[in-house]
């Protein structure tokens, strides 16, 4: 059922104040007078000692929610201090890479079904890792077959490109970095400040979905355009790469995430007065590296889009022509979630005015059963 939504995607966008609401139910405590804020992930806690002890967290998984793993990676990294590396499910099997009794392998899925992350479960299930799962399906063969994880219950996803179940996902995946690094007193202001975070989260993503009539003009502006960079980098490489993604799978526009700092490697050839470029550059620990970017990417006449922290337009536009979308800020490590919001917005847009099927793109399927 759509509502009063003409598709299943721009329903299952508006709607992530409530699927958010939904991911964290229960298992946020905000502490009375004596009690500590903390996160209660009930599928974890006998499994906790032994993440602990783990040598290696390793996120695997396709599409976007490999793109969510890789957005949480930072806060993972920070609280737990345990290496945590990013697979994708096809290039860990391609390679038979190694995957040892000491890691936890955690599998991120909406579905539950993916082939080729559920052959890349039985291979760590084989070498003996703890398996857990990110899944938003109860029952799915991802739920069943890991040793424990959490379900993200953003309710059930219709639209092929993924949009509710990438935030939920960012969303408990901060709450396992955060349950994993419970027991560290040094953090504990961190984490509380996460915890506010969270509480926050819906009303901030309510807020930035008010940009839907900025979006859509700047589709507009877009819309005849082959190619859309996208730069980010820190917590928002991943938002570079998901928002590249959205464009390219519905919108069928040629886009492409970019690491900021590998600017000067490549892509830096490809600036002129044409090709659009995306910048995604709110307030956090790279802010000021994102600035030169900016400003060298103005200084080749790069035709820029920048996404900005309320209040930084002026920080950001030095000298420039930028267009400017300012976004609400919340904690660093969340702000992936609210960044996505405007570019899976303006994926939506620019897939209706270039007249493309907005839920079921060509040639994708929701589900991928086959390898
Ligand atoms: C569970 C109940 C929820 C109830 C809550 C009350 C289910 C599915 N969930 O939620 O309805 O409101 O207790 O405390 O009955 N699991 C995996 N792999 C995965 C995902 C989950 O093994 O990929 C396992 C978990 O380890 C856990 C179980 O499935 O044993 C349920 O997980 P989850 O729904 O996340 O647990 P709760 O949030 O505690
Ligand atoms: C497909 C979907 O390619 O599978 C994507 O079209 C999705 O939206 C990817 O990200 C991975 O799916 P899942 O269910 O494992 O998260």
């Amino acid at each position: 059922n759509k509502g009063n939504y003409e598709h299943y995607m721009q329903k299952e966008i508006h709607e992530q104040p409530e699927s958010l609401t939904t991911t964290m139910r229960g298992r946020l405590i905000r502490g009375g007078s004596c009690k500590a804020k903390t996160v209660l992930l009930g599928g974890l806690k006998d499994h906790l000692k032994t993440i602990r002890r783990s040598r290696r967290i390793v996120f695997i998984g396709c599409g976007t929610s490999y793109n969510a793993a890789l957005a949480a990676r930072p806060i993972l990294e920070e609280l737990s201090g345990i290496p945590v590396t990013m697979e994708i499910a096809s290039d860990l099997l391609d390679r038979q890479g190694p995957i040892y009794r000491e890691d936890t392998a955690v599998f991120v899925s909406q579905s539950g079904e993916t082939a080729d992350t559920l052959r890349a479960l039985e291979y760590a299930l084989e070498n003996g890792a703890l398996c857990v799962g990110i899944t938003n399906t109860v029952g799915s063969a991802i739920a069943r077959n890991t040793h424990c994880g959490v379900h993200i219950n953003a309710g059930a996803e219709i639209g092929v490109a993924s949009t509710k179940a990438y935030t939920s996902q960012i969303v408990v995946m901060a709450m396992l970095a955060l349950a994993i690094g419970s027991d560290a007193i040094s953090s504990q202001i961190r984490r509380e400040a996460i915890i506010d975070g969270l509480f926050e989260l819906p009303s901030k993503v309510r807020e930035a979905l008010k940009l839907d009539r900025e979006m859509k003009d700047l589709a507009k502006l877009l819309m005849a355009e082959q190619s859309l960079l996208v730069f980010g980098r820190g917590y928002n490489y991943a938002t570079a790469l998901e928002g590249a993604l959205k464009v390219k799978e519905v919108a069928l526009m040629h886009s492409e995430g970019i690491l900021a700092g590998e600017m000067k490697h490549g892509p830096l050839a490809l600036v002129d007065e044409n090709l659009p470029i995306f910048v995604i550059a709110t307030h956090d620990v790279c802010f000021s590296k994102q600035q030169s970017v900016i400003q060298q990417l103005n200084a080749r006449k790069g035709r820029l889009i920048v996404m900005c922290s309320r209040g930084d337009a002026s920080s950001v536009n030095v000298g420039g022509s930028c267009r400017v979308i300012e976004v609400p800020q919340v904690e660093d490590c969340l702000q992936p979630v609210i960044n996505i919001v405007p570019l899976q917005l303006l994926a939506y847009h620019l897939t209706v005015q270039r007249g493309y099927n907005v839920d079921q793109p060509r040639n994708l399927a929701k589900s991928v059963t086959t390898e």
